[in-house]
């Protein structure tokens, strides 16, 4: 929770009354902060790890109820199979490494994405600690593996056909589709940040985005601060959100 008599000087600028219930991540930049230090873009993945520690932390401290990280996309198997290695050995890593210290935090670990096509010890250490945590009352930590914003919309279509399988009339409706979707029940993310540059939403939450407010800074993710989270806020609840409307 937020802790209004230890804020700091950039935290007097949140107002408490607004904090966004959804965040999504797209940890970009890695790599180029790995190569600006001469190493290999693992280490770069290696210190974003280390940043989503801190960002957890405080999304838990402002009462941030959702955070949405986006760790592997469904395009991420391009990359070169040592790379994808790593990411995998990472992701099992941290949640062996970690686990005590997030259901401590009461985090609740979720994760979005066809994870049957992951390896099987990450498989089973994401089921592990979804069934471990699923009383935490934290924030909830969604891990966007093996994830695709079209993939998914697709794949909810098809479910659905399948449940609906010779029915007549057969309509899909936004509130139907939503319920298709890895995010059934949780609300649209308010706020995406994607730090690096980069000012595109790379197959992120396609549908689910349609009036998120979008923060972009050049900040590469492993030097991304609590700070920078909290100026993102600060930026969030200074813009009007209409929703269409006036
Ligand atoms: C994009 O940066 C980042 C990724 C594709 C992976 C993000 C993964 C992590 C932060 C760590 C693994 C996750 C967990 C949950 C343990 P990039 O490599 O494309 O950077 P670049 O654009 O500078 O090359």
């Amino acid at each position: 929770m937020f802790n209004k008599k230890n804020k700091d000087t950039t935290s007097i600028d949140i107002d408490t009354n607004n904090i966004p219930k959804h965040i999504g991540i797209i940890m970009d930049g890695n790599g180029r902060w790995a190569k600006r230090r001469n190493l290999p873009r693992s280490y770069g993945h290696k210190a974003g790890v280390e940043t989503i520690r801190r960002i957890i932390k405080e999304c838990n401290r402002l009462g941030v109820k959702y955070l949405t990280l986006y760790a592997f996309s469904t395009e991420n198997w391009k990359r070169p199979e040592d790379e994808v290695n790593a990411l995998m050995g990472l992701l099992v890593e941290y949640l062996k490494k970690e686990f005590k210290e997030l259901d401590k935090n009461q985090v609740v670990i979720n994760y979005i994405g066809d994870i049957s096509k992951l390896p099987l010890r990450c498989q089973e250490e994401l089921i592990k600690a979804k069934e471990n945590t699923k009383s935490n009352t934290g924030v909830v930590m969604n891990l966007a593996l093996n994830y695709g914003g079209r993939a998914e919309i697709i794949e909810g279509i098809n479910r659905f056909l399948k449940d609906h399988n010779g029915e007549d009339n057969l309509k899909i409706t936004e509130e139907i589709l939503e319920n298709y979707l890895y995010t059934k029940g949780m609300p649209d993310p308010d706020i995406v940040i994607r730090p690096s540059g980069e000012q595109r939403l790379s197959n992120f939450l396609l549908w689910q985005c349609a009036y998120t407010e979008f923060w972009y800074s050049d900040i590469l993710w492993p030097d991304f601060t609590e700070k920078d989270l909290q100026q993102a806020i600060i930026d969030y609840q200074n813009r009007e959100r209409r929703f269409g409307g006036l």
